[in-house]
């Protein structure tokens, strides 16, 4: 199958009241346990590549890979720019055949955010290629930030609606206590501002800093609207601790395969219990 937009997922997710996982990717292994995962749970699925992941890999082998990825493929499979910052680059991948794409102008003042969406939002709408834009700040584990910044980070529902009326984006990427990267303690969602953006923006409502948040907050994240969840470090875990393992066991092993082979498999068992966790398997 040739890749999807993630609206055609996000708007089945929807109507099914499920999410769709949205999984980081950076090398073979990772893409191939990604596919591996949603095809044995029978769910559709995003691949998502960052910048950083474009800078280690290249843009064109990654989207070679998520394209022989997906014509092998017997689920829908979604290719998408995860934290895009720069509008060239959106426009690159756009270019290279990226199926979706996410502009975060997050960092910059409110209008200025609306503006470089909208310029992402004409072009890409001409293509076909949906649009993840996001409001609030979604900060990372390690940043040194005190409660009350954290909250003013938060994002505002009155904003978050005149957001998307401004812009008319697929996806919005919401900040309600998630963080990047593993958590220190148990993070503690905003339920409450979730529910009151979700009452205003009617559009699927995305989840980024989902590794760690327990099971219980991401069930009820997708009860208010959260349909498309995503995840780069628990597959990160999984695939360097099984690396770390088979060579504890056999410190002179020289052979990479005996290696990533382990770790794909590791990361493709992860992948499967998020998509059983999020809904979306058997809804391929
Ligand atoms: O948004 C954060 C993702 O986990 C991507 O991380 O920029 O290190 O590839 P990265
Ligand atoms: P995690 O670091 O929680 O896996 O978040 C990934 C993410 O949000 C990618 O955009
Ligand atoms: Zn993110």
């Amino acid at each position: 199958m040739a890749l999807v937009p993630i609206s055609e997922l996000l708007q089945k997710a929807e109507e099914g009241g499920y999410a769709v996982g949205a999984f980081n990717c950076n090398n073979m292994e990772i893409v191939q346990a990604i596919i591996a995962a949603a095809e044995a749970e029978r769910a559709p699925v995003i691949m998502q590549a960052s910048q950083g992941a474009i800078k280690y890999a290249g843009i064109d082998y990654i989207v070679a890979m998520a394209k022989t990825a997906a014509e092998k493929a017997t689920v829908p499979v979604a290719l998408h720019l995860d934290h895009g910052t720069s509008f060239e680059q959106v426009m690159q991948c756009i270019r290279y055949g990226f199926s979706s794409v996410m502009i975060d102008g997050s960092k910059l003042p409110l209008e200025e955010n609306i503006a470089l969406t909208n310029r992402v939002v004409a072009v890409a709408r001409a293509v076909g290629v949906s649009v993840e834009a996001e409001l609030g700040r979604i900060v990372g584990t390690e940043d040194e930030i005190s409660v009350t910044e954290r909250e003013a980070f938060m994002t505002d529902p009155e904003e978050a609606r005149y957001f998307v009326e401004k812009t008319g984006v697929d996806a919005l990427a919401v900040a309600i206590g998630t963080a990047h990267g593993r958590y220190k303690g148990e993070p503690k969602l905003d339920f409450d501002r979730l529910e009151k953006i979700r009452s205003l923006v009617k559009i699927p409502i995305v989840l980024h800093g989902s590794s760690g948040v327990p099971d219980d907050q991401i069930r009820r994240a997708i009860e208010l609207g959260v349909r498309k969840i995503n995840i780069d470090t628990n597959i990160r875990e999984a695939f360097v601790e099984k690396m770390r393992e088979v060579l504890a066991a056999d410190p002179n092993e020289i052979d990479p395969r005996k290696i990533l082979g382990p770790a794909r498999e590791a990361a493709t068992e992860i992948i499967r219990e998020k998509i059983r966790l999020f809904g979306s398997a058997g809804k391929a």
